[in-house]
């Protein structure tokens, strides 16, 4: 068996706030507490806004955050790495296996972390053949984001060759793999992705039969420049959280039975995009929100809240990966030491697939 060091780095946050505040330094390396968990040595994650939102305090008094999150305070969902220890209740991974998996709230900015793969929020399967460690720990968070917008929340099945899918933000770490899912996972017809145009050729690359640039067609205006779109779609999957997408365009691109996914909340002052949520707001953002799950065509991924297929999507996604219809696009690579570079990078918005760590 590998020695396994008592301690071990990891990326602590010791306040709520800038990403100055995160410092790597030496933790205690967890040991199983329980015979259904295992210890994987990480080789590398990948930064998911919402970790960084975390970092800020989205939302919630610090005190909840604390509790969330356990003593030290390490961030991170995503991991590609190596198995260390299992317990004997352990079923289908050995020492040495190669992993990986996300389990939001379970700190993976460090060398070593603690999985269970029967907790309902942790997806973890073996790592797919070929693909590296970096490589792999850019997917499993957002690809599960993609893959439940697609197929749980947005209802469509694998495969759905007559779907026709709208992808807004088509170019961030959700969108990107979200494209890629949808035209060459689940051979849709129609895989349309909303982008600014510098991305354009990104997003086409990746799968996309059609792309609109947001900077040149406004929301608005899409009905118009493609009045043969109306009533046609299946899905509208918005990863960014802009408002005119559900008011102005689902009622005009969907089908009858259509639906509407966001995996960002909807803003709460006019003009923004999602997810600025204040304390003064989350009343009428629960209105909102009741208004329009009523509708019954309009979701909200609950990421954070288990609301992700964690053991039934990651392996789809792994199948994709080693067949070579899913990767995701590196847009640059930090070592755990430049953790708050990177989430720096991650909150400038521009993301071009996703930001790798690797941990040495
Ligand atoms: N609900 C959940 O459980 C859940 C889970 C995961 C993510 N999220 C949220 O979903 C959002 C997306 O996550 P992500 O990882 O994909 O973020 P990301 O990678 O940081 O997204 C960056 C991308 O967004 C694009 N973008 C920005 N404004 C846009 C607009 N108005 N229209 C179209 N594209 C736009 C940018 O392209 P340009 O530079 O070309 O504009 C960039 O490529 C985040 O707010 C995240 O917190 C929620």
């Amino acid at each position: 068996m590998d020695s396994v060091p008592q301690m071990s780095r990891a990326a602590v946050l010791n306040e709520f706030g800038e990403a100055s505040r995160l410092h790597v330094t030496e933790v205690l390396t967890p040991v199983l507490k329980r015979e259904d968990e295992m210890l994987v040595r990480i080789h590398a994650t990948s930064i998911n806004p919402l970790e960084w939102k975390m970092r800020q305090g989205m939302g919630l008094p610090p005190l909840v955050w604390r509790r969330l999150l356990g003593q030290p305070m390490i961030l991170g969902f995503d991991f590609s790495g190596t198995v260390a220890r299992v317990g004997r209740d352990i079923q289908g991974f050995q020492v040495g296996d190669e992993v990986m998996g996300a389990m939001p709230l379970h700190g993976t900015y460090a060398q070593y972390v603690l999985v269970r793969p029967s907790d309902g929020r942790t997806a973890v399967v073996r790592k797919p053949k070929g693909i590296s460690h970096e490589q792999a720990a850019l997917v499993p968070f957002a690809g599960l984001v993609a893959y439940s917008g697609l197929v749980k929340y947005g209802r469509l099945q694998t495969p759905s060759p007559q779907a026709r899918i709208l992808v807004v933000g088509a170019s961030g770490g959700v969108g990107h793999l979200a494209v890629q899912m949808a035209r060459r996972g689940l051979g849709a017809a129609c895989v349309v992705g909303v982008c600014s145009s510098r991305n354009a050729d990104f997003v086409r690359g990746c799968g996309a039969h059609e792309v609109i640039s947001y900077d040149r067609t406004p929301p608005e205006a899409i009905v118009s420049s493609h009045p043969d779109w109306a009533g046609r779609f299946d899905l509208i999957f918005d990863t960014i959280g802009v408002e005119a997408y559900w008011t102005e365009v689902a009622p005009k691109l969907l089908a009858p039975n259509g639906q509407f996914v966001t995996a960002a909340l909807p803003p709460s002052r006019p003009g923004r995009p999602g997810e600025d949520v204040s304390p003064l707001g989350v009343p009428p953002l629960l209105l909102k929100l009741v208004r329009r799950h009523r509708s019954g065509r309009y979701h909200l991924i609950p990421g954070l809240l288990g609301g992700l297929p964690s053991h039934s999507g990651l392996p789809v996604i792994a199948r994709w990966m080693e067949e070579g219809k899913v990767s995701a696009h590196p847009a640059a690579a930090f070592d755990l030491e430049q953790i708050a570079e990177a989430h720096q990078a991650s909150e400038g918005g521009r993301t071009v697939g996703k930001l790798s760590v690797r941990v040495a």
